[in-house]
């Protein structure tokens, strides 16, 4: 699946404009992402923090969760958008990993500058995914 710049920017704006929305008291690090199911729909996420700093839930798993509580479980790309552009953190790439490799991982900064396009498979190499449990007659 190619998708073009426009397509990407529009991803790119979306999760910028969710990420006003991120509750970051305590990092004043915002996070915005949207995903986009293989189905067209569209689902964001902003990072919620807590007084109680380990409940804290990324951006990323907010959208992705949001997907699958409405039934999506079938991922074309998820744009990430934060200040630096930064990076997935491991827990969300885990968890990126569960609903396929070959999603496609799109980072920007707050400018609205594409950093990096990527996939799951190559931020998680060797991931742990449910086909080591299904090999194992856990299904
Ligand atoms: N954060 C995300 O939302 N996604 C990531 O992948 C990295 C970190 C959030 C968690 C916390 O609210 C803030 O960024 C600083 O770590």
């Amino acid at each position: 699946m190619t998708l073009t710049q426009q397509e990407k920017q529009a991803l790119i704006d979306l999760a910028n404009t969710a990420r006003q929305r991120a509750y970051v008291p305590y990092s004043k690090y915002p996070v915005g992402a949207v995903l986009r199911t293989k189905t067209g729909r569209l689902y964001t996420g902003v990072n919620v923090e807590n007084a109680a700093y380990p409940q804290t839930m990324c951006a990323e798993r907010v959208a992705i969760f949001k997907a699958v509580s409405e039934g999506e479980k079938e991922f074309e790309v998820i744009t990430v958008v934060t200040d630096n552009g930064g990076s997935p953190c491991g827990g969300c790439r885990q968890v990126m990993a569960e609903f396929g490799l070959d999603t496609i991982v799109i980072l920007a900064d707050g400018t609205g500058k594409l950093i990096k396009e990527t996939t799951v498979k190559e931020l998680l190499p060797d991931a742990f995914t449910p086909d080591h449990l299904s090999t194992q007659g856990n299904e």
